[in-house]
């Protein structure tokens, strides 16, 4: 029996796939499709399929030409799985020609035509584009600008009249008044977190969101790197034990001293909500105190250059040191009763991080691809949301109202060094 395998994302499955599938089980007598994992996918620069893991495979059993299917998920896998089911033949299409030679040493190599004229970028793209209008020229509108290139379905609005979507960074007290404008006029928004400096101001903007069937999402970009959101699931699996405390810092000095009374974010704006985020989806929103210590650079405006919360949860503490005229180091700890998770700085752009025990021997290590900061896997469930109507559920809405009551409670604070 001669065993055939072919590899593919087959996202949007299209008339290209089928004949390559044919004619590659027509090679020989059982045909082996290994379909690529999203999380494969993103490492290798897919970051956008259309369709889950789940979708893809299932439309490629129901055509009915393959014998197996497998999920293809690491760079080597395929003389893994050569030699595992004993492959007489690797074949792919001819976009991939040379670029697979070195499978000779294993099986026989084969490039087969593809066919001309489609593609799944092509289909991805016939859907029109999300127009999205990018606020101000601030170092982080940008970013965004730069890292939409690479999301498929999103565009940069050069015209203010006509858009779809906005990207805000301007000031925080005014995030609340232009948020309610936007959405009133229609508009989906990204806004960069907080959202409002009160609690029920956030509140209102969702629910006016929900009845205008308009997404509006919290824009905190730590959220969306892979290796913070798998941190927060590990800890939630138990592995580190009951968390008993969670200490996260982030500083920065670069825009802080200068322009102090003109900058538009203190430390509790420009960091909190990236601070505050860990302590809240682990620990949940439900502290019991919370004390507020600030040193004031801007009176009238209310502008910290630096802040240290502590919250008493009913069985853990957690604290924030956020600071914008002093330095520390930023890193994030979460002391469990069995182990702890270490982040190193700047641990809100981190592609690692450590799992570490009594027994040195246990200490695990994980890494994560990090590209363009979480900004691009942002703008991804951004777009993915206004298409699906959905809202995302990567920060949770009773996590951004949070955000907003730490922000109100700052505001009342009166406690300053
Ligand atoms: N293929 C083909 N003819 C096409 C498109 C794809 O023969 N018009 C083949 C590819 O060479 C590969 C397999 O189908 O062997 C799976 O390709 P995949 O990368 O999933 O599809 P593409 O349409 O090429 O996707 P993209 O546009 O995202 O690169």
């Amino acid at each position: 029996m001669t065993k055939v395998i072919t590899y593919g994302t087959y996202d949007v499955l299209h008339y290209g796939h089928i004949r390559l599938l044919e004619r590659a089980k027509a090679l020989g007598d059982y045909l082996i499709v290994g379909v690529t994992s999203d999380d494969y996918d993103i490492t290798r620069g897919k970051i956008n399929n259309k369709q889950s893991l789940v979708e893809r495979m299932e439309n490629v059993r129901k055509l009915g030409i393959a014998d197996e299917i497998i999920v293809e998920e690491y760079e080597g896998q395929k003389i893994d799985d050569i030699k595992k089911y004993g492959v007489d033949i690797f074949t792919v299409g001819s976009d991939w020609v040379g670029k697979f030679d070195y499978l000779n040493e294993y099986c026989k190599v084969v490039y087969l035509d593809r066919t001309q004229g489609i593609s799944s970028s092509e289909l991805r793209s016939q859907t029109r584009s999300l127009k999205v209008l990018v606020e101000g020229h601030s170092p982080m509108s940008q970013k965004f600008v730069n890292e939409s290139k690479y999301v498929n379905g999103v565009e940069v609005a050069l015209d203010e009249s006509d858009f779809d979507a906005i990207y805000l960074v301007s000031k925080p007290e005014n995030h609340y008044q232009e948020v309610k404008k936007l959405l009133e006029e229609g508009k989906h928004v990204l806004c960069e977190s907080p959202l409002a400096l009160k609690e029920i101001e956030a509140k209102e903007l969702f629910d006016l969101a929900k009845e205008k069937n308009l997404i509006l999402m919290d824009g905190i970009k730590t959220a969306f790197a892979t290796a913070y959101a798998r941190l927060v699931l590990l800890v939630k699996t138990g592995n580190i034990g009951d968390v008993v405390s969670v200490d996260v810092t982030c500083t920065s000095l670069a825009d802080g001293l200068a322009k102090e009374s003109s900058n538009k974010w203190g430390a509790i704006t420009a960091w909190g909500p990236t601070a505050l985020l860990p302590i809240f989806q682990i620990l949940g929103v439900n502290y019991k105190d919370i004390n507020i210590i600030s040193h004031i650079v801007d009176e009238k405006r209310k502008i910290d250059g630096f802040t240290k919360i502590d919250f008493v949860y009913d069985k853990a503490v957690a604290s924030i040191k956020v600071a914008k005229t002093a330095k520390s180091e930023g890193e994030m700890v979460i002391t469990g009763t069995k182990g702890y998770i270490y982040v190193g700085a700047p641990w809100w752009k981190t592609d690692y991080f450590e799992i570490r025990y009594e027994d040195t021997n246990k200490n695990k290590r994980f890494f994560y691809q990090l590209d363009g900061e979480g900004i691009r896997n942002e703008i991804v469930e951004f777009v993915k949301a206004v298409e699906a109507k959905k809202n995302p559920t990567v920060i949770e809405e009773n996590v951004s109202l949070a955000i907003a009551r730490v922000m109100e409670k700052f505001l009342e604070n009166k406690k300053y060094i």
